[in-house]
């Protein structure tokens, strides 16, 4: 058998995505309809050998609750449940801390998933290059440009064989432009002894102290507290530094490169391009969910069924609608995300933006972003300064009064916009 964990990390990651993830964690986070790692269980579920799924993080288990009773709905085949990690221990540290409960009924192999890429998820077909090679370890990677590679696990290989010969987390120059997609598949057998082993090395490591002069008692309480840091940060096992390394070096390690969309989750923009593909996809398989294409449906439209468009209103393309939103005559919407309860009224425009939960659009108002263009794989807001993300974001309940142009900005929630405002993080 097989089994999948799905890394969801906890609340102290996500940072870029505020201001989103201050309301929602940014694992449910809705695209295309459905929350982020809704995209990843489907994926999960179209592999034959899988029906054990974990979800592995730090947030409290409230969190997951509600989701994880859809899911088991929607994924009947599955049962998923949500390990929750007592602190941060990295990407390998969760695996680690859980094997007991993964190793129950000795499935062979396990799919690790980051929770924050958006992919179409080749699950199967790394599942056959797995089997084909006799390998103890497959990872999933794309091809980007040579200035975004190094934000990224590099992977040099070789382009016959498909062997990964050498494995390096976000190198400092240029290695290779193949790069990590976050989704791995292992043999069980090899990859929790790999992590054993990275845990005795640093155990092993002789540990360097620096001891605090004995007549200053200050800073002897600050090296005190270095200590404790030391600590928690000794426990974070990662998978990427600690042992994708050591198995280019000694193991059976294949990549599978994907020819398909990849994205990362990381800046609350990047929401946009992912719903854009998800819905993409969901497009090309003919998903029975999305809006029947009509004068003023541009497709790919997804509409939740609770929402109440007037039919005026244009759609598309990429576009979500969320429950209970309401577009009011005339408005015009493209590549954008309506959030829960949002409200946007007649003969506004809103493109390239996240209209946050409850927020409002008024009459005649301009809500508009910049594209972010295919090839940009961007991981940060700001720029030497300067603010970069070229996608509107107002959060949630906020307010853009009648008439008023609201231009690439980040809104935090509860704002009300009675002026035009452009280029802006407004808090
Ligand atoms: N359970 C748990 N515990 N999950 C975690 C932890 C942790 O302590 N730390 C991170 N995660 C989860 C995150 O939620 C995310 O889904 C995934 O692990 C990776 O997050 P990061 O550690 O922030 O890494 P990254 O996104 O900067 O880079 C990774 O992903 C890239 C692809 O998106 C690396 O694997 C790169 O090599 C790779 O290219
Ligand atoms: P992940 O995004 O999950 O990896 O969490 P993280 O803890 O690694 O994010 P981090 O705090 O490292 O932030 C990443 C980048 O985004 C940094 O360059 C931050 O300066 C920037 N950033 C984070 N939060 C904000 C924000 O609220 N506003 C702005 N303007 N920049 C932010």
């Amino acid at each position: 058998a097989t089994k999948a964990v799905i890394l969801v990390g906890g609340a102290s990651r996500g940072t870029r995505f505020r201001p989103l993830s201050l309301d929602v964690p940014k694992p449910l986070f809705d695209v295309a309809g459905h929350p982020i790692i809704y995209h990843c269980l489907t994926a999960v579920s179209k592999v034959p050998s899988v029906h054990e799924v974990y979800l592995i993080g730090y947030y409290d288990e409230s969190v997951f609750r509600d989701f994880l009773k859809d899911a088991s709905t929607a994924f009947p085949k599955l049962s998923i449940k949500y390990l929750r990690e007592y602190q941060a221990l990295g990407t390998a540290g969760g695996l680690y801390h859980f094997r007991d409960a993964i190793l129950k009924g000795k499935p062979e192999r396990l799919f690790v998933l980051n929770s924050d890429v958006c992919c179409s998820f080749p699950l199967n077909e790394m599942l056959h290059l797995f089997n084909e090679k006799y390998a103890e370890a497959v990872i999933l990677g794309t091809r980007v440009g040579d200035e975004a590679a190094t934000n990224f696990g590099c992977i040099v290989s070789d382009s016959h064989t498909k062997r990964v010969l050498h494995y390096v987390e976000k190198p400092e120059g240029h290695v290779s432009n193949l790069i990590n997609c976050g989704v791995y598949l292992f043999s069980t057998d090899v990859i929790f002894p790999s992590i054993k082993s990275a845990i005795k090395r640093r155990a092993d490591r002789p540990r360097l102290v620096s001891y605090p002069s004995s007549e200053n008692l200050e800073s002897s309480y600050v090296y005190d507290q270095d200590d404790e840091d030391d600590e928690t940060k000794n426990q974070i096992i990662r998978l990427e530094q600690d042992i994708l390394s050591d198995m280019a070096d000694s193991k059976q390690f294949f990549v599978y490169e994907t020819k398909d969309f990849w994205r990362q989750i990381k800046t609350a923009g990047s929401a946009v391009p992912a719903n854009a593909l998800y819905l993409q996809q969901a497009w090309q398989n003919g998903s029975e969910e999305l809006a029947k294409p009509c004068a003023n449906i541009i497709p790919p439209v997804f509409i939740h069924p609770s929402a109440q468009v007037d039919p005026t209103a244009k759609l598309g393309p990429n576009v979500s609608i969320g429950p209970r939103a309401t577009i009011g005559r005339g408005a015009r919407v493209k590549e954008s995300i309506v959030l829960e309860d949002a409200e946007i009224k007649h003969d506004s425009l809103v493109t390239y933006s996240i209209v946050g939960w409850n927020s409002r659009v008024g009459a005649w108002a301009r809500v508009e972003g910049t594209p972010t263009p295919v090839t940009s794989h961007s991981t940060s807001i700001v720029k030497n300064g300067l603010k970069v993300q070229a996608i509107t974001i107002l959060g949630k309940e906020c307010g853009v009064h009648d008439e008023v142009r609201v231009q690439n900005c980040v809104c935090l929630p509860y704002k009300e916009l009675k002026r035009d405002v452009s280029s802006e993080v407004i808090m």
